[in-house]
C-alpha cells in the first residue's frame, strides 16, 4: 500500500506487533458500510464517475458476502481490516477500487467503523437491560408484599419487602440505561473525511456520508474526529457502572442462595454441582459475573493510560483501543443476559425470608416510633427505652414481641398493649408509606409504572 517509499519489506516481528487484522476483523461489516457511504459520496459530488462507485458498491458487498460466509483469507501482511477489504476489492474490481480511497484515511476509517460498531453495542445492551429490568419487575410484581430483612452493614435493620428490593435494583439498572442513552447520543458523529487530520481540498459533501451511515451530523474538527476516543472510554464507563450494579445483585444471590439465608433457590440452569460433595449446588454464573467487572474496569484503565498522553492527532497506540473494548463489551453482554435469566428462574423461599424478617429486633424502630407517637417521648429518649428493651430481650434470648407488657413497663411505665401492634413484620412493612417506600401498597404503584414506561 505504500511501496512506493519503501525499498524493504517489515521484519516479521514488526508485522506481528504491527497487525490488528486478528481482532480488528470485527469491524469488517462496518468497514464496508463506510467505504459504501464514501464512495457513493464521491460520485454524488462528482469525484467519482457513477460507473466506478457502481463496480466499487459490487465488489464491496461480494466482499462482505465473502466475509460472512467464511471464504475470505485475511492477511497479516495487510494489517488491518481496511486494507484487508480493499485489497480484495482491488483484486476483485480493479481500477475503480484504488480511487475509492481518495479524500479519505484509515485513521478515518477506524475511527468511523469504531463508533458504529460502538453504536451497536449500546442498542444491544439497552435491550438486554430492558430484558433484565422486566425479569426484576415480575419478581416485584409476585411478592410486593413479601416481607424479608433489610440490611445496613449486613446487620438486619427493617423489614421490607421483597418486592422493594427488587424495585431498587430496577431503578439502578434504568439510570444505566439512561446514561447508555446520552453517551450513545453524543458520540452518534461522523468522523469521515476528516482525511487523516486537516481535512481535505476535495469538495466532498461530510453530511452526506455522516447520514447514511446514521450518524447525527459530522465531527466538527477534523483534528478531534480522528485523535479523540472518549466515546469508547465513555462505553466502557457506562458498561463499568451497570456491571458493578450487575456484581451487587450477583454478590447478593451468592449470599442467598446459602444454605445459612436461603432466600433463593437458584434454578438448575444457572448453577452447577461439585465433583466431591454430592449436595452441593453452586452459584457459578453470579460469581462469574461478580468476577467479570474486574475485566470492564480493567478495560478502562488500560484505555485511559493508553490515551492520556497521545499528541494529537492519531498515534498508533491508538490501535490498542479495540481488544480493550471488545472484550469488555463481550462480557457485559453475556453478564447481562446471564443475571436476566438468573433472576427469570430464581425462586424466594417465602417462610425463610419472613423469618429473617422478624429475627435481628428488626421492628425496634417501630417501637421506637410508637414511643414517640403513643406516648409523646422525643425520639432520642425513645431510641434509649428501646435500645435498653433490646438488650432486655437479647438477655432472654428472645424476640422482641416475646417480651411481656410487664417486662416493657419496667423499662418505661406508660407503655401499654397496643405497642404489640407495631412489632409485627407485615405491620411494620405495612406502615411505610411514605413516597418510595417499602409498603406493598407503594410497591405496586411502582410495579405498575414501570411496567408502563417498559411496555
Ligand atoms: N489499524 C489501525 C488502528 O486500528 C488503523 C489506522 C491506522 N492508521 C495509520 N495511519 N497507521 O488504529
Amino acid at each position: 500500500m505504500w511501496g512506493g517509499r519503501f525499498a524493504e519489506g517489515p521484519d516479521a516481528i514488526m508485522e506481528a506487533i504491527n497487525a490488528s487484522i486478528g481482532f480488528d476483523q470485527r469491524l469488517a461489516a462496518q468497514d464496508i458500510a463506510g467505504s459504501r457511504a464514501h464512495a457513493a459520496m464521491l460520485a454524488a459530488t462528482g469525484i467519482l464517475t457513477d460507473k466506478d462507485a457502481e463496480a466499487i458498491k459490487e465488489g464491496l458487498l461480494t466482499v462482505l458476502s465473502e466475509i460472512e460466509d467464511g471464504t475470505f483469507r485475511f492477511s497479516t501482511a495487510l494489517e488491518d481490516i481496511h486494507m484487508n477489504v480493499e485489497a480484495r476489492l482491488t483484486e476483485l474490481v480493479g481500477e475503480p477500487a484504488k480511487r475509492l480511497h481518495t479524500a479519505r484515511s484509515r485513521n478515518d476509517q477506524v475511527a468511523t467503523d469504531f463508533r458504529l460498531w460502538v453504536r451497536d453495542q449500546y442498542d444491544a445492551a439497552g435491550a438486554a437491560l430492558e430484558a433484565l429490568m422486566k425479569a426484576l419487575l415480575s419478581q416485584a410484581e409476585a411478592g410486593a408484599d413479601w416481607v424479608m430483612p433489610g440490611f445496613t452493614h449486613l446487620q438486619t435493620a427493617q423489614p421490607v419487602t421483597w418486592g422493594h428490593h427488587m424495585l431498587a435494583y430496577v431503578e439502578m439498572f434504568s439510570r444505566d440505561l439512561s446514561r447508555l442513552r446520552d453517551a450513545r447520543a453524543r458520540m452518534n458523529e461522523c468522523p469521515l473525511g476528516a482525511a487523516a487530520l486537516a481535512g481535505t481540498s476535495f469538495g466532498i459533501d461530510r453530511e452526506m456520508t455522516a447520514e447514511a451511515l446514521g450518524f447525527a451530523r459530522p465531527c466538527a474538527n477534523s483534528l478531534d474526529a480522528v485523535s479523540d476516543r472518549d466515546f469508547a472510554l465513555e462505553f466502557l464507563s457506562v458498561a463499568s457502572i451497570s456491571a458493578m450494579h450487575l456484581s451487587r445483585l450477583a454478590e447478593e444471590l451468592v449470599i442467598w442462595s446459602s444454605a445459612q439465608f436461603r432466600f433463593v433457590r437458584l434454578s438448575d440452569r444457572w448453577t452447577t454441582g461439585s465433583s466431591i460433595m454430592p449436595q452441593k449446588k453452586n452459584p457459578d454464573a453470579a460469581e462469574l459475573l461478580r468476577a467479570k467487572i474486574g475485566r470492564i474496569f480493567g478495560a478502562q484503565v488500560a484505555l485511559m493510560t493508553v490515551m492520556k498522553g497521545l499528541p494529537l492527532a492519531y498515534s498508533k497506540d491508538m490501535q490498542e483501543d479495540k481488544e480493550q473494548v471488545f472484550d469488555a463489551a463481550d462480557n457485559w453482554m453475556l453478564s447481562l443476559a446471564a443475571m436476566a435469566g438468573m433472576v427469570g428462574d430464581m425462586e424466594a423461599n417465602g417462610d425463610a425470608l419472613r423469618a429473617a424478617a422478624a429475627s435481628g429486633f428488626s421492628t425496634a424502630t417501630d417501637l421506637a416510633d410508637w414511643l414517640v407517637r403513643a406516648l409523646g417521648l422525643p425520639f432520642r429518649e425513645a431510641h434509649h427505652v428501646t435500645g435498653a428493651l433490646v438488650a432486655k430481650a437479647e438477655a432472654k434470648g428472645c424476640d422482641l414481641p416475646d417480651l411481656s407488657l410487664a417486662e416493657m413497663q419496667a423499662e418505661h411505665g406508660e407503655i401499654t398493649d397496643e405497642v404489640f401492634s407495631v412489632l409485627g413484620v407485615d405491620n411494620s412493612v405495612a406502615s411505610r408509606t411514605s413516597y418510595g417506600g417499602t409498603a406493598p401498597t407503594r410497591v405496586r404503584e411502582q410495579v405498575a409504572a414501570w411496567q408502563e414506561r417498559l411496555a
